[in-house]
């Protein structure tokens, strides 16, 4: 047992909630939930990140105050969170009272150790990314990511001395083989900094919505100088020192690739610059795209459909919120890009769920109904279904230990095929009633409750209910996953229920 503190990025409320910050939220949420499982003293951090000029535009567009914006816009990611099953310990905003505390006590410590310095910034900004472009860098005058035009800024700023971290840095990479997973991240921050740091620019005088400069006044910090510091604030920074010192610098910070440069960079090196030691890890994951032919295609005639348009929570009202959350875990390994498509869904929700699972539930309970006069008989602690179950826990724990959830529903999910083909070799439905059929009944239900405490961080309702269904007293995460994860704890000769279809099969044709 240890301790497990990870964390989302922070999103920007310019906007609502969409199936890319979902895709990294559940992620972060099962890893959470399976370190609880585990045993680990845990910590899941998400929250809003709710200053700079993106988000004071998108107000102004609204006709409202940055502060009354936020205010909404943060409740929707609340609101999409809770109707995803987001088991959140903390949500941060950062227009928080706690988090300028945290933000003027760093960077006042940063400035204090002689890493700040006033200069004149001048170079092109591009307000969707709220990142800073050279001319080499953007494409011919436009933001290389979002197209748009870049704009010419002059201002007199502070600034940070990232350059002085260059070795420290390269040091630092060298020394923790593991900070940047998977390896290919890695290799392109530590690629970056190779290349040369220049040094940043921090505040900003052209806008007031930001965390005021505390050695001078009429400076906001810049977004993504504030923003990083979240993950500090959330442990109390400046505030509760023993909480600090019990939470960092072991943190795991699941992101996507685009903010690479300033959670590999940036963050370490202003972490350095406090006197602080850099976070632990950072979990780097690809983009999903739009790629399904039915959502495009039919989208297309009001003008072709971005993920961004995608609300998560119209979703669950089509495919349920534990298929939801199976989809866009199982469907791509963290780190690559992977496809969001309705097809996919709906492929792996009929597959997967409905055939697999769901079949296995359902004629395991309709046959001990007809056999067993619906009492479930106990499993054979030498079943040859037992070697199976205890490597595939074995996988499964060392996938959710190596971030990797998509690996560890994978062998679950072949256990579960295992447990099918198992069923259709002894066709316990030809059976006659007696000790023989029991036997395969009672393996197969115990693999059930397996796959109930196995699946919990992905599906947790899908869990509860297979557990409830099993005639299990309390909750599948009542045990920790060591002891319940064992052969042969399912104690039989308790009434089980047959219930409606888990799953009931989505036709494909519509
Ligand atoms: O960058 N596929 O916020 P943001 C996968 N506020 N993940 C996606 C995605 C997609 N298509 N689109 C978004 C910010 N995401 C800053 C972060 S942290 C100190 C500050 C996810 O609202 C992914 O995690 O633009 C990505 O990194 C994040 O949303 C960006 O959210
Ligand atoms: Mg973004």
């Amino acid at each position: 047992m240890g301790r497990f503190y990870i964390t989302t990025p922070i999103y920007y409320v310019n906007d609502a909630p969409h199936v890319g910050h979902a895709y990294t939220t559940l992620n972060a949420d099962a890893l959470a939930r399976w370190h609880r499982l585990n045993g680990d003293e845990t910590l899941f951090l998400t929250g809003t990140d709710e200053h700079g000029q993106k988000v004071a535009d998108a107000a102004a567009k609204h006709d409202m105050t940055p502060q009354a914006w936020t205010d909404r816009t943060s409740a929707r990611f609340r609101e999409a969170w809770d109707a995803l099953d987001v088991s959140y310990d903390d949500f941060i905003r950062t227009t928080e009272p706690r988090h300028y505390e945290s933000v003027q006590k760093f960077l006042g410590a940063i400035y204090e150790n002689g890493y700040i310095y006033k200069g004149v910034y001048q170079g092109l900004y591009c307000v969707s990314c709220e990142d800073y472009y050279t001319v080499e860098a953007s494409d011919h005058g436009n933001c290389p990511i979002h197209g748009r035009p870049l704009t010419e800024m002059e201002e007199e700023n502070w600034f940070f001395r990232l350059s002085a971290f260059e070795d420290r840095l390269i040091e630092y990479y060298d020394t923790h083989p593991g900070f940047v997973t998977p390896e290919t991240k890695r290799n392109e921050a530590y690629a970056f900094i190779k290349g040369g740091l220049r040094d940043i620019s921090i505040t900003r005088t052209s806008i007031a919505w930001g965390v005021p400069v505390p050695w001078d006044e009429r400076h906001v910090f810049y977004v993504w100088y504030d923003a990083l510091i979240n993950y500090l604030t959330a442990i109390g920074y400046g505030r509760d020192d023993d909480r600090v010192a019990t939470w960092w610098p072991w943190s795991h910070h699941l992101i996507g690739k685009e903010i690479i440069r300033f959670h590999c960079v940036w963050w370490p090196a202003m972490c350095m610059a406090a006197g602080l030691e850099p976070p632990s890890h950072v979990q780097v994951h690809g983009w999903l795209l739009v790629g399904g032919q039915k959502l495009s295609k039919t989208m297309a005639a009001e003008g072709g459909v971005k993920l961004t348009d995608i609300a998560p929570v119209t979703l669950t009202e089509e495919f349920g919120v534990d298929p939801l959350r199976y989809y866009l875990l199982r469907e791509t390994a963290l780190g690559n890009d992977g496809e969001f498509s309705y097809e996919g869904i709906t492929q792996r929700y009929n597959t997967d769920l409905a055939n697999n699972l769901g079949n296995l539930v359902a004629r395991v309970a309709t046959v001990v109904g007809s056999k067993c006069a619906g009492v479930a008989p106990a499993p054979d602690p030498r079943s040859e279904l037992a070697a199976i179950a205890e490597s595939t826990v074995e996988t499964a724990a060392s996938a959710w230990e190596h971030f990797a959830p998509h690996a560890a529903l994978e062998a679950t999910w072949a256990l579960i095929g295992a447990t099918n083909a198992y069923l259709e070799r002894h066709a316990p439905w030809k059976m006659a009633p007696g000790e023989p059929v029991e036997r395969v009944l009672g393996d197969a239900l115990e693999v059930i409750r397996l796959v109930a405490v196995l699946v919990s961080p992905a599906m947790p309702g899908v869990s509860r209910e297979l557990w409830r269904r099993l005639g299990l007293a309390g909750s599948p995460t009542d045990e920790l996953a060591r002891e319940s994860l064992v052969w042969g704890r399912y104690p039989g000769g308790i009434a089980i229920e047959k219930g409606e279809p888990l799953f009931p099969r989505i036709n494909e044709a519509r």
